[in-house]
C-alpha cells in the first residue's frame, strides 16, 4: 500500500473545464467527478477500517430521496470477514476475476414493497416508493463521490447472483438486492474496465448536446 498522500491514493487534481455551448465561458468541473472511474484492479493489500466504511455509508444515507423515504440498505463486507467471503461466493465469473481484491464489497438493496401480512397469512405486495431504484442509485452516487475524496474507486456491478445474495442474507421479499460495488484503492495502472467487461469508459461519454433533450427542434 502506498503511503497516505501519495499520488496513487489521492484524487488527481487535473484542471477540467466544461464549455458552454457557445464556447465563450468555462466553468470548472469538480475534479472528483472528472477523474472518477470504475477501477477493475484493486490493491489486494489495502484494508479499510470500520470507521472508513461508516463514513461511506454516512455519505449514502444523507442522499435525498422521495419524501425522505430512504429506501436503501447495504450489506457491507470487508476483505477477510465472513460477509465479504459470502458475497464473493455469489459473484459471476466475470467479476470474480477482480472484485474480491477490493477492500470492501457492498450489496445495494432497495425497499420495493410494504409488508402487508394479512391475518390469513397471505402476503400482498404494495409498492413502498415508486422511486426506490432512483433513490438507491443516488445514495450510491453520494457514496462514490465520498469514496473518491478518500482516494478510493467504486466499481458498481450487476454481474452476481442477486437471488443467492438475498437468500444468503435472508433479505425479505419487500427488499430487492439491486447491485453490488467493489471499493478500494486502484492498483497500479488499473484498467478502466475489466477484460471482457463493459465497453464504455469515463472517456467514452455522450456529449452534453446529445444528452440535452432537443427542445429547440420542437419550437421551444
Ligand atoms: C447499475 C450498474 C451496473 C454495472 N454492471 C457492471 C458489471 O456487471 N460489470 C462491470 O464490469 N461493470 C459494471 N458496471 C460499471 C460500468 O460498466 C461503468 O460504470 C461504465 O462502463 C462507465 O465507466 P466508468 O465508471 O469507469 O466511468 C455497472 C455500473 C452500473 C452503474
Amino acid at each position: 500500500m502506498a503511503p497516505a498522500g501519495s499520488a496513487l491514493h489521492t484524487p488527481m487534481m487535473r484542471n477540467h473545464t466544461t464549455a458552454t455551448p457557445d464556447g465563450l465561458a468555462t466553468v470548472p468541473l469538480l475534479d472528483l467527478l472528472a477523474n472518477r472511474f470504475s477501477a477493475s484492479d484493486f490493491d489486494p493489500h489495502h484494508e479499510l477500517d470500520a470507521a472508513a466504511v461508516d463514513v461511506l455509508l454516512d455519505a449514502a444515507r444523507r442522499a435525498p430521496s422521495a419524501g425522505n423515504s430512504q429506501p436503501w440498505s447495504f450489506i457491507a463486507g470487508r476483505r477477510g470477514d465472513r460477509v465479504h467471503d459470502a458475497l464473493v461466493r455469489h459473484l459471476a465469473p466475470s467479476t470474480r476475476m477482480w472484485a474480491p481484491r477490493a477492500a470492501l464489497l457492498i450489496a445495494n438493496l432497495a425497499h420495493r414493497y410494504i409488508d402487508t401480512d394479512t391475518a390469513g397469512g397471505t402476503e400482498e405486495l404494495i409498492e413502498y416508493s415508486e422511486f426506490a431504484h432512483y433513490d438507491l442509485g443516488q445514495a450510491v452516487a453520494h457514496l462514490t463521490v465520498q469514496a473518491a475524496s478518500m482516494g478510493l474507486s467504486v466499481h458498481q456491478f450487476r454481474a452476481f447472483d442477486r437471488d443467492a445474495v438475498a437468500a444468503e442474507f435472508e433479505v425479505p421479499t419487500t427488499w430487492e438486492v439491486v447491485t453490488m460495488a467493489a471499493i478500494g484503492y486502484p492498483h497500479g495502472d488499473s484498467p478502466r474496465v475489466p477484460a471482457g467487461g463493459h465497453a464504455s469508459s469515463t472517456a467514452d461519454r455522450r456529449s452534453v448536446a446529445d444528452v440535452t433533450w432537443a427542445a429547440a427542434a420542437h419550437g421551444f
